[in-house]
C-alpha cells in the first residue's frame, strides 16, 4: 500500500517500572525482536510519510539506529498526553493524518490501522481503538449512540462489568485537530499525569465526533508487566503458526514450533515437532526440519533436510543437503548435495574468534567429525568418520584425521 499522506508517533518513552527489569519495557522482546522492532516493522509496511518515536534519554542510549526514524526526546516522562504533546510541537509541516501508537502494543497489525483510517473519513476528528477484555489494567472506551464520549482509565473510575470494551491505545486523528485538542489536555488525576486519552471528552466538548473500530484481544493486548509479554508471545506464536499452516508449510505440532518475527519458509516444507526459529532464518520450498532443531541466521535451501537435534548458526544450507542427526553447523556454507554425518560438530570458536567453514557441494562428511574452522571443504570430497579435520581438503580428496586402529589379541 502506497499512501504517502500519515505520519506515525510511537510512544517509547519511560521505563515501565512493572517490568521489573533494568531493559526499557518496549526493547523487550516478542519473537525475538523488540516490540519497537515489531512496532516500525508494521508501520513501515504501510508506507507512511513519516515515522517518529518518542523517547526518553536512558531508551536513546540503549536504541539501535532506525534508518530514516527521527527521534524526539521527553525529557520527563508526564503521560501519553505530554508525550503526544512534545511529538506535536516538534513536528512543524506534517501529513493530514497521524497515527498515534503506543510501543507496548506490538502486535497491532496495518489492516487494523487502515480500517482506522477509513473510519476517520470526513466526519470523525479522531478514531481509537477498542477490544473486548476482562482484564481491568485498561482503560474503558464510553459508547453513546455508536459513537466514542469518553476514555476512563482504569484508577478513575470503578469498573464492575466482566468483560467490557477497553482501550488498545493506538489513535489515528487529523493533524490540525490533534495538534489543537493535546494542547488542552490537563494533567487533573492521582497519577500527576497527563493522559492522552482525555482527549476523547475534550474532541467531544469542541463538538467533534470521535469514532472507534474494534480488535481482537489478541491483537490489541498492550504489555506492562512480564505477564504481558508471556501472554503477548503466545498470541504472536499462534499467530505465525496459522500464518505457514495457511501458506502451505506443514506443521505436525503447531504448538511445540517456536518463529521469530522474520522467519520465512517456504511452500511444503515440513516442520516436524519442537523447533525454534531464532531470527533471520529464510527456509526454502520442500524443506524438511526434524524434532529438536534450532536455527538462528541460516538460510536453507529448497529440498534441505535437517534431522533431529541439528542446530545451525549463521549458515547458509544448499538446495538437497542433508544434515540429519546431532550436528551443529556455526558460520559455515555448505553447498548442494552435500551430505553432513551424525555428529558433526564445526569447531567455528577459538575463544576470541568466530571463524568461517565452507563445504562444497556433493561432499559427504562422516559421522562424529569435528570441523576446525577456518577450514575449506571442496566439492565432491569426503572426510572419513571420526575425523578431526584441521586443514583444507581438496577437490574430490578423501581426507582421514584419526588414529590408526591397533587390534591386539587378549591373553
Ligand atoms: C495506556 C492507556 C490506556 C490503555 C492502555 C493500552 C493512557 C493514559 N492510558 O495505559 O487507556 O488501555 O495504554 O495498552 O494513555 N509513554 C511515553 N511517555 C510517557 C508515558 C508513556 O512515551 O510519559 C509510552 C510508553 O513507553 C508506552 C505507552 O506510552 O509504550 C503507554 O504507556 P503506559 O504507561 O504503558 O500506559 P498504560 O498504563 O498501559
Ligand atoms: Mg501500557
Amino acid at each position: 500500500m502506497t499512501n504517502k499522506s500519515y505520519t506515525f508517533v510511537v510512544l517509547a518513552a519511560g521505563h515501565g517500572k512493572r517490568m521489573n527489569s533494568s531493559l526499557p519495557k518496549v526493547l523487550h522482546k516478542i519473537g525475538n525482536f523488540s516490540m519497537l522492532e515489531h512496532v516500525i516493522d508494521n508501520a513501515r509496511q504501510m508506507n507512511p510519510e513519516k515515522i517518529v518515536i518518542v523517547v526518553d534519554l536512558p531508551l536513546t542510549q540503549r536504541l539501535k539506529c532506525f534508518e530514516g526514524i527521527k527521534l524526539i526526546t521527553q525529557e520527563s516522562t508526564l503521560g501519553t498526553g505530554d508525550a503526544v504533546k512534545i511529538a506535536m510541537r516538534n513536528l512543524k509541516e506534517l501529513s493530514d493524518i497521524v497515527v498515534v501508537q503506543y510501543g507496548d502494543t506490538p502486535l497491532i497489525k496495518s489492516s487494523t490501522i487502515t480500517k482506522m483510517i477509513s473510519c476517520l473519513g470526513e466526519s470523525n476528528a479522531l478514531v481509537c481503538l477498542g477490544f473486548k477484555t476482562n482484564n481491568k489494567g485498561y482503560g474503558r472506551l464510553i459508547i453513546e449512540n455508536d459513537s466514542l464520549r469518553e476514555i476512563i482509565e482504569a484508577q478513575n473510575g470503578r469498573n464492575n462489568d466482566e468483560e467490557f470494551l477497553a482501550n488498545a491505545g493506538i489513535m489515528v486523528a487529523r493533524e490540525k485537530n490533534l495538534r489543537e485538542l493535546v494542547e488542552k489536555i490537563e494533567c487533573n488525576n492521582q497519577a500527576y499525569e497527563y493522559y492522552l486519552t482525555d482527549i476523547v471528552a475534550i474532541a467531544v466538548k469542541s463538538n467533534l465526533n470521535v469514532g472507534y473500530v474494534i480488535a481482537d484481544e489478541e491483537e490489541a493486548t498492550g504489555i506492562n508487566n512480564r505477564n504481558d509479554l508471556a501472554t503477548a508471545e503466545f498470541y504472536f506464536q499462534e499467530e505465525k503458526r496459522k500464518f505457514f499452516t495457511n501458506s502451505g508449510v506443514t506443521l505436525v505440532a503447531p504448538e511445540t514450533v517456536f518463529f521469530s518475527l522474520d522467519t520465512q519458509i517456504g511452500m511444503d516444507s515440513i516442520i516436524y515437532p519442537y523447533v525454534f526459529f531464532g531470527p533471520g532464518v529464510k527456509i526454502g520450498s520442500g524443506a524438511r526440519v526434524g524434532p529438536f532443531a534450532k536455527c538462528e541466521n541460516t538460510t536453507i535451501g529448497n529440498g534441505v533436510t535437517l534431522g533431529n537435534f541439528v542446530e545451525t548458526k549463521a549458515s547458509d544450507i544448499g538446495i538437497n543437503t542433508k544434515i540429519k542427526h546431532l550436528s551443529y553447523i556455526g558460520n559455515t556454507q555448505v553447498g548442494q548435495g552435500s551430505n553432513i554425518g551424525a555428529g558433526t560438530v564445526i569447531c567455528n570458536y577459538d575463544g576470541k574468534k568466530k571463524h568461517k567453514t565452507n563445504i562444497g557441494s556433493n561432499c559427504f562428511v562422516g559421522a562424529n567429525s569435528s570441523l576446525i574452522a577456518p577450514l575449506n571443504v571442496h566439492d565432491y570430497s569426503l572426510i572419513a568418520a571420526g575425523s578431526v579435520v584441521v586443514k583444507d581438503v581438496p577437490k574430490g580428496s578423501l581426507a582421514i584425521a584419526r588414529e590408526r586402529q591397533i587390534t591386539k589379541k587378549i591373553k
